[in-house]
């Protein structure tokens, strides 16, 4: 790897610094066992910056978000700034970093370790070995078409109304990215829209038909209807590699998907923006799906694998270290193979490990197994 990728750490607010303080120690542990250096620099985000600066996130903050090679996220938001106006929320911080990042492609992997099987409200041989990426577009669609709003008729009753837009642009981007990740994975992208009944539908899948054609057609390329999908997640999810669909369709498929696994806290995801032309970079920012966890924050409990598997997404989509990454993956499988569990993920009755003693039991496993 050329001299030093630079990221941007922003462990955010409640059990966020907690998690990253353990995936710290594992960034540590690459750049002196591994040759894997960053240069990182930590900032504020959320509640934190709120506290000292007055906003969620600053000018400078941004910034250097943007002139990163990545983000690494924790979480914001928590009680003490709940009754804030909506503008000035912890939560602001991070739609601003994903607005102006532009991060249009969400990945969320839903990843069953063999060891937490039994997690899952799916029978064993559904979900052992499950490995599948959904990818959802997150930047147009419905939640964001015009018109949209709310109208009173003029008899008084009222009508509500919503619009699904997607321009070829849009559907081309996020596609290109599910073939590109794909490559990297089995090598399979499901396209999931309505075209039986959706105009945004027959024209998802005619570009993606397209550009399959045209850039991609060493990936194997399949199509489903969304309804489809769904049943087919719960029936086999193993049938699976990468999933692209829509902002909507997404949003549900992907909560779905996340469930067959078991765990809030054993949830990664990243969100991926355009490629820069002359920096040949992809903004990025990696994420875990749970928040600050105010009710467990400060205790020491919080279970910091979905952090970690989120530096190791970063690792694998950002800077190709696709070996490093399962290194960290094989760790984490090590760690609970061998039956550490957080409170979240331990089995009644069963003996619990605090956050930095998962730490200390992964940077043990690495040590055994780098
Ligand atoms: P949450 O994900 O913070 O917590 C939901 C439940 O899961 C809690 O019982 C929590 O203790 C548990 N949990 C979550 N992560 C865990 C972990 N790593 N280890 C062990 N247990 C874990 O969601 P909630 O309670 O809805 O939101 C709390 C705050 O977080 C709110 O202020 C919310 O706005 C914010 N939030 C921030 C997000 C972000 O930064 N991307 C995403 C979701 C919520
Ligand atoms: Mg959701």
């Amino acid at each position: 790897m050329a001299a030093n990728k630079k990221i941007l750490v922003l462990p955010g607010d409640g059990i966020g610094p907690e998690v990253m303080g353990q995936v710290r120690r594992v960034v540590d542990w690459f750049a002196k066992h591994r040759a894997v250096g960053f240069d990182l620099n930590e900032g504020l985000c959320g509640g934190a910056a709120l506290d000292k600066h007055g906003t969620p996130l600053t000018d400078e903050t941004m910034a250097d978000a943007m002139d990163a090679d990545a983000v690494l996220f924790g979480s914001v938001g928590g009680p003490k700034w709940d009754d804030l106006p909506f503008e000035k929320k912890p939560e602001r911080g991070l739609l601003r970093l994903r607005k102006e990042m532009d991060l249009f492609a969400n990945l969320r992997p839903a990843v069953v370790f063999d060891p937490l099987v039994g997690a899952s409200s799916l029978k064993p041989e559904i979900v052992q070995g499950l490995d599948l990426l959904i990818i959802r577009e997150l930047t147009g669609g419905v939640y964001f078409g015009e018109p949209r709003g709310i109208e009173t008729l003029p008899d008084g009753t009222k009508k509500g109304f919503d619009t699904q837009v997607y321009t070829t642009p849009e559907i081309d981007r996020v596609a290109d990215v599910a073939f590109d990740l794909a490559r990297k994975r089995r090598n399979k992208v499901t396209s999931v829209e309505k075209a039986n009944v959706m105009h945004t539908g027959v024209l998802w899948r005619q570009t993606v038909t397209a550009l399959h054609a045209a850039k991609h057609k060493d990936v194997e390329l399949g199509h489903m209807y969304a309804d489809n999908c769904a049943m087919q997640l719960v029936r086999w999810p193993k049938q699976f590699d990468v999933i692209v669909t829509d902002n909507l369709f997404g949003d549900m498929l992907s909560d779905c998907a996340a469930m067959l696994t078991g765990s809030l806290g054993m949830l990664p995801s990243a969100s991926l923006g355009a490629t820069d032309p002359t920096t040949g970079r992809r903004r990025a920012l990696y994420e875990p799906v749970h928040g600050s966890a105010p009710d467990i924050a400060g205790k020491g409990i919080a279970n910091p694998l979905a952090e970690l598997m989120s530096y190791s997404m970063m690792l694998r989509y950002s800077f190709d270290l696709g070996e490093d990454a399962d290194l960290v993956d094989r760790a984490i499988e090590r760690v609970l193979a061998e039956g550490k569990r957080t409170a979240d993920i331990a089995e009644p009755g069963s003996s619990k490990v605090s956050t930095s003693q998962m730490g200390d039991a992964i940077l043990d496993a690495l040590d055994r197994l780098g």
